[in-house]
């Protein structure tokens, strides 16, 4: 962005930030907005046509697609940027879209640009800032993905002062003593880092092996299930594109991914438990990736200037069946000697998943 945009687009989010912290003062117990809307708030009104704005130019509608899940990567990239030792970038403050051309040049933003240009003129179209906007869209996104958790939202972060440092956004290379490490300093435990990879659930990767773009890390991309803490446990023996990629190990099923890093957490004795504890365990995983994402979408922010506009994220689709094996997979497959619930397998042949 250059210069000139982004003083006025600082001078349009401080009017946006200055009005909403007034508002704040004037809190009421529960609001019929002018659209029809119920909210704890009256400030929390504007939100909800950009809410609809949001689902129709972002989501395609409402859906659980790339736009959707790279929402929710880049609401973690942008927040992770973060220490609780300072000395690092501001937090969850929209930095990522603002300072884009200095954030996404980090080897760890792989991938990050393409959701960013798609976020970047309709955050301009709005009066949010960049931070409030960044951890909407990702609140909205993961809404369109059935069997996620209602996220929060808060509403009131300032424009961010300046771009993350590099080097705060783990890496699948990194290994557990890093990526745990980083978490810690970021304010999060190892039990916290698990339940946030929650979203790997609806993830997939074009960077990693770029022959194979849109490659998912599950079976069931668009559901945000448990179903990715199961499969990651089955035993690995293949690569699904060109060989062997930096981050990547061998995966169990043809079309989808297994970064070293969900593979290492998912077997190491610090975070083993907690990886496991997810299996078919859909309310548990709802709640802890729930509490989790509202630390880290107001991470570095001043809370007690944030108005709770939760009520404007859509309700996700719910998600009641137990998980299954892939085909042809079973309790045999499982690397992992703890005690492991029993779940049926799918019919059929071993599946070849499809890129999203
Ligand atoms: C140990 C920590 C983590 C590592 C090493 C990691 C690494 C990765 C990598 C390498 C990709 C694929 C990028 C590509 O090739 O396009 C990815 C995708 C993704 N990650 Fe993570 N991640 C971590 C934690 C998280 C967290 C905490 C969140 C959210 C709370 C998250 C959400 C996602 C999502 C939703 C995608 C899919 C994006 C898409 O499909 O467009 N990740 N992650």
């Amino acid at each position: 962005m250059g210069l000139s945009h982004l003083t006025s687009f600082i001078i349009t989010t401080l009017a946006a930030a200055s009005s909403v912290s007034a508002a704040a003062t004037t809190a009421s117990k529960s609001v019929k907005c002018s659209t029809g809307q119920i909210t704890s708030n009256a400030a929390c009104c504007a939100i909800f046509p950009m809410v609809d704005k949001i689902q129709k130019d972002l989501f395609d509608g409402g859906e659980c697609g790339e736009e959707a899940h790279s929402a929710l990567r880049l609401s973690f990239h942008d927040a992770i940027g973060f220490s609780i030792h300072g000395k690092k970038g501001g937090g969850a403050d929209g930095s990522i879209l603002v300072f884009n051309s200095t954030e996404l040049k980090y080897h760890a933003n792989g991938g990050i640009d393409d959701i960013t240009a798609r976020q970047f003129p309709v955050f301009q179209e709005l009066n949010l800032t960049a931070g409030d906007f960044v951890h909407l869209a990702a609140a909205i996104g993961t809404a369109n993905c059935p069997g996620a958790p209602r996220l929060k939202f808060m509403f009131g972060r300032p424009p961010p002062k300046a771009p993350a440092p590099d080097l705060t956004v783990p890496e699948p290379t990194d290994s557990v003593t890093a990526i745990l490490a980083r978490f810690a300093d970021a304010g999060f435990s190892a039990k916290e880092a698990i339940a946030l990879l929650s979203s790997h659930t609806v993830a997939a990767a074009d960077v990693v092996d770029t022959t194979i773009p849109g490659t998912p890390f599950d079976s069931t991309v668009g559901t945000f299930d448990t179903q990715v803490f199961l499969e990651v446990l089955l035993k690995g023996s293949l690569f699904p594109g060109n060989g062997s990629q930096p981050g990547e190990v061998l995966s169990p099923l043809h079309g989808e991914l297994r970064l070293q890093s969900d593979f290492e957490l998912s077997r190491d004795p610090r975070t083993a438990c907690f990886w496991q504890a997810m299996i078919n365990n859909q309310q548990y995983m709802m709640s802890q990736f729930h509490d989790a994402m509202a630390k880290m979408q107001v991470l570095g922010q001043d809370t007690s200037r944030l108005i709770d506009c939760s009520d404007v994220v859509p309700v996700p689709k719910p998600f009641n069946q137990n998980i299954k094996y892939p085909a042809s997979f079973s309790k045999k497959d499982v690397q992992v000697a703890l005690p492991f619930p029993n779940l049926a397998t799918v019919r059929g042949p071993a599946p070849t998943i499809a890129p999203v």
